[in-house]
């Protein structure tokens, strides 16, 4: 029989991805997020439900790991294998797209943005010091918390383990591409993250070597593209 709250059922659609539905939902009382990885119809289905788990297992696991490495992130409430959720803390605030994006309108200062990009690069210095590569370093995916002003980072759905300079400067590269097409106003942001990351990272220099060369290849990609 269904008694349960009518409240703490329910579920608001965020987002609809092609891998993943992202809800919003309370989970005991309190405001969550609710991620469903969900089967790609053309994958061979029990194959598909092995990867699946294995997307999702990763995905708790890295978020754990950041944690540890002192990056803050949702705090994850729950992880159900059979419905293929993850359960999170719902964290107030914005994105650092939408303040990055209403930079230089609406009364988004400079000091702001610094702190935010200070805050960006000191978490993926130590990400990546940890062995921990992002995957998927946008601004939609780092998040800022109403009132601390800290920044948490979230979306770790692509994440793996590495302490290859190749694949950390790939995820800076990401991060750096990101910033020039959707926050050209926002100026030299990426070279104050790689300031801060410069600071953070104790393998600085051979990522930062990697990271040339990852610029280049992208360069003579869209040449040829
Ligand atoms: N813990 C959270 N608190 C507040 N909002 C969140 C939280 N987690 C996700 N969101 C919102 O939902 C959006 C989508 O979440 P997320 O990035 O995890 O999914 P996705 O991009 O579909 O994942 P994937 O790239 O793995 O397919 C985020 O951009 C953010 O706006
Ligand atoms: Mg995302």
């Amino acid at each position: 029989m269904e008694m349960g709250n009518a409240e703490e059922n329910s579920l608001v659609l965020l987002k609809q991805g092609a891998e993943a539905r992202v809800f919003e939902s309370l989970f005991a009382g309190r405001r969550s997020i609710i991620k469903e990885r969900f089967s790609k119809k053309y994958r061979h289905p029990s194959l598909d439900a092995k990867l699946t788990l294995k997307r999702l297992n990763a995905e708790a696991r890295c978020m754990t790991k950041a944690r540890r490495l002192g990056v803050p992130t949702p705090a994850l409430y729950a992880v159900d294998t059979v419905l293929h959720t993850l359960t999170f803390e719902y964290v107030e605030g914005f994105s650092v797209k939408d303040i990055f994006l209403q930079f230089g309108s609406q009364g988004v200062v400079e000091e702001r943005m610094d702190d935010i990009a200070v805050q960006i690069g000191n978490a993926i210095g130590k990400l990546h010091d940890g062995g921990l590569v992002h995957g998927d370093l946008t601004t939609s995916n780092m998040l800022i918390r109403g009132g601390t002003n800290q920044l948490v980072l979230i979306d770790f759905g692509l994440s793996f383990t590495s302490t290859l300079p190749e694949d950390k400067a790939v995820d800076l590269y990401v991060l750096e591409r990101a910033l020039l097409s959707m926050h050209s106003s926002c100026g030299n942001v990426m070279d104050r993250i790689l300031a801060a990351y410069r600071k953070s990272s104790k393998q600085w220099s051979s990522t930062w070597n990697k990271l040339a060369q990852v610029r280049q290849r992208g360069r003579k990609r869209t040449m040829v593209g």
